[in-house]
């Protein structure tokens, strides 16, 4: 029997995750649900929901036969929705970062350990098979560096981007890809330090036609364009990650991993590696990205694990707000085990 989902939030990236599901004989858009009645009605014409639209998640887990939600809310809009989930023993699936607050991340980590609900947190980086294939090469090496990076050329043009409280800027809402990637391939990371800056002037010059799609002015800007860590990982390994949205001209995100006999170079979900064996080259499939989706409501389903639970997104949620937390304290270190919430 298909799993049956309802879809909170159907801005820009749930279209990906629907698309996916239409597709798909295992998997039932039942229901949709965003504060714009619009979007929540316009997505359920387009990708045929069997169910009602709603505005009010509460009201769409109370009407509706769900066995599972996806949630692709903006980085503030979490906890209330989740907590319902978990109160009515409804799983969910819910796009990073997991939230903007270790104080909010750890409320729903409580109420998804007291509920028993399967979660799933949608870093897909980590269900791409050449990274599978990188992770299990790298297991068995001591690893010295972990060198990542995630350059976006431009702001996305959402509001919420540009606040820090919204958005929880680049290194939460976006660079956590790579530092969960650097979890996933080195192990958890013990402290770091963060230094920020904002290099571009954002205010938006006389006659600026904003393109579509990433902008280079915007009102409002308050969030550090630029920003680099210094980590230190459990194992001993080193890390460093830079990212930037200044507006330039090539979206690039990735990594290299240096560790005894081997050299791994990740781009996007493709990876590039020479060890004993020699250089090999491994692209992923097309629809890589679907994976981390299907693989939770196979664990729904009872068919396998969910391999990215909640718990999962706290932890990398940590590195970014540690990284956050430095640079108000004058660029010090700060220990994970600091804000981490406790059990973790
Ligand atoms: N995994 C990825 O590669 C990836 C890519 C893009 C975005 N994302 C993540 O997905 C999330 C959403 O990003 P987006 O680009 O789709 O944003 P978006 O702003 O395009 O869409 C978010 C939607 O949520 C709706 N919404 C806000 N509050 C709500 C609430 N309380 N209940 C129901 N709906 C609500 C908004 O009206 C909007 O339509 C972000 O956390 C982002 O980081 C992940």
């Amino acid at each position: 029997m298909a799993v049956r989902l309802g879809f909170v939030g159907t801005g820009g990236i749930a279209n990906r995750h629907l698309t996916c599901a239409q597709k798909r004989d295992d998997m039932e858009i039942v229901a949709t649900c965003d504060v714009v009645m619009n979007l929540a009605q316009q997505a359920a014409e387009k990708y045929g929901a069997s169910g009602g639209s709603y505005t009010d998640v509460v009201q769409m887990l109370d009407s509706e036969e769900l066995d599972a939600i996806v949630i692709c809310t903006p980085p503030f809009a979490h906890g209330d929705i989740e907590e319902a989930a978990c109160e009515r023993g409804i799983h969910f699936f819910v796009e990073k970062p997991v939230a903007v607050s270790m104080e909010l991340a750890g409320r729903v980590l409580k109420a998804v350990r007291d509920s028993g609900v399967i979660t799933q947190v949608g870093y897909m980086f980590r269900k791409s098979e050449p990274i599978i294939k990188a992770q299990q090469i790298l297991s068995t090496r001591a690893i010295a560096m972990v060198q990542a990076h995630y350059y976006m050329p431009g702001l996305p043009n959402k509001g919420w981007w540009t606040k820090m409280e919204l958005g929880g800027g680049q290194l939460v809402e976006q660079a956590t890809h790579m530092l969960d990637l650097g979890r996933f391939l080195a192990g958890d990371v013990k402290s770091v330090i963060g230094k920020t800056s904002t290099v571009h002037d954002w205010s938006v010059p006389e006659g600026y036609e904003e393109p579509k799609g990433l902008v280079a002015h915007k009102e409002g800007f308050e969030i550090p364009d630029t920003t680099a860590l210094i980590l230190e990982y459990e194992s001993g390994a080193m890390g460093t990650l830079s990212c930037s949205l200044v507006p330039q001209v090539k979206w690039d995100n990735g990594f290299k991993v240096i560790a005894e006999g081997a050299m791994v170079t990740i781009d996007g979900p493709n990876v590039n590696y020479t060890n004993e064996d020699g250089d090999v080259s491994e692209q992923a499939p097309a629809d890589w990205y679907d994976a981390v989706l299907v693989e939770f409501t196979d664990a729904v389903a009872g068919k396998g694990e969910a391999t990215i639970p909640y718990e999962e997104g706290v932890k990398s949620l940590a590195i970014s707000l540690a990284g956050y937390e430095s640079v108000k304290r004058g660029n010090a270190p700060v220990e994970l085990a600091e804000i981490m919430p406790a059990g973790l």
